[in-house]
């Protein structure tokens, strides 16, 4: 499996590693600050995700995320974590009912347009309704309908655990969008 760059400079294949692994000597060194941790996370790999609840005049609220986490498969579970400092915290952290749609390549940009503030970029047409009337984005590779199962306080974040109520598989076969390095990115398989 290849992972590309979306855009830009020629494609970057993960070759392995000819430097020498440098591990952190614990006994002297001083102990890691939020820039390494930032560094390292984000050398894991994501996919794209937008989270939408019904909200709002247009009955449409979506947000970008890539901590989707599978859970638990009895009960089908799953997590996300939402910033506390989020203008939309109470929305998301309140919705007893919230839709995650599995983003594919070419949403880019529909991805950034659900990572700004708020709502302020919604696009209506950019959601179509699932069978059980949650807003699901258009065109996505799958979607999940879930109620809201748990919500776990976890630092600056909120952790929300979702039971699974319904799902489709719509563009199974199509290649996901990716997150890595703080781009996205295409997974060719
Ligand atoms: C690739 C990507 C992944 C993101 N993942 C998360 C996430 O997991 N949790 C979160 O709270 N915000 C995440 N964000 C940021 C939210 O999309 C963004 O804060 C929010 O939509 C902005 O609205 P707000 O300031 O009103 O919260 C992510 C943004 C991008 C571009």
């Amino acid at each position: 499996m290849a992972l590309v760059e979306r855009a830009g400079p020629p494609p970057r294949s993960i070759q392995p590693s000819t430097r020498e692994l440098k591990l952190r000597d614990v006994s002297t060194s001083e102990a890691p600050g939020v820039a390494e941790f930032r560094a390292l996370m984000s050398r894991f790999a994501t996919g794209v995700c937008v989270i939408a609840v019904e909200a709002g005049e247009t009955g449409i609220s979506g947000m970008t995320v890539n901590s989707l986490v599978s859970v638990s498969l009895d009960p089908m579970l799953v997590s996300w974590s939402l910033q506390n400092a989020s203008s939309q915290f109470d929305r998301y952290a309140g919705a007893e009912r919230f839709s995650i749609s599995i983003l594919r390549e070419g949403q880019a940009d529909l991805a950034m347009r659900y990572a700004s503030r708020a709502d302020s970029q919604l696009r209506s047409d950019d959601f179509v309704t699932l069978r059980g009337g949650l807003p699901v984005v258009a065109g996505a590779l799958g979607h999940v309908e879930c109620t809201r199962w748990a919500t776990y306080p976890a630092g600056d974040h909120t952790m929300i655990l979702g039971e699974v109520a319904d799902l489709d598989l719509a563009g199974q076969d199509e290649p996901p969008l990716a997150f890595f390095d703080g781009r996205f990115c295409r997974i060719d398989r």
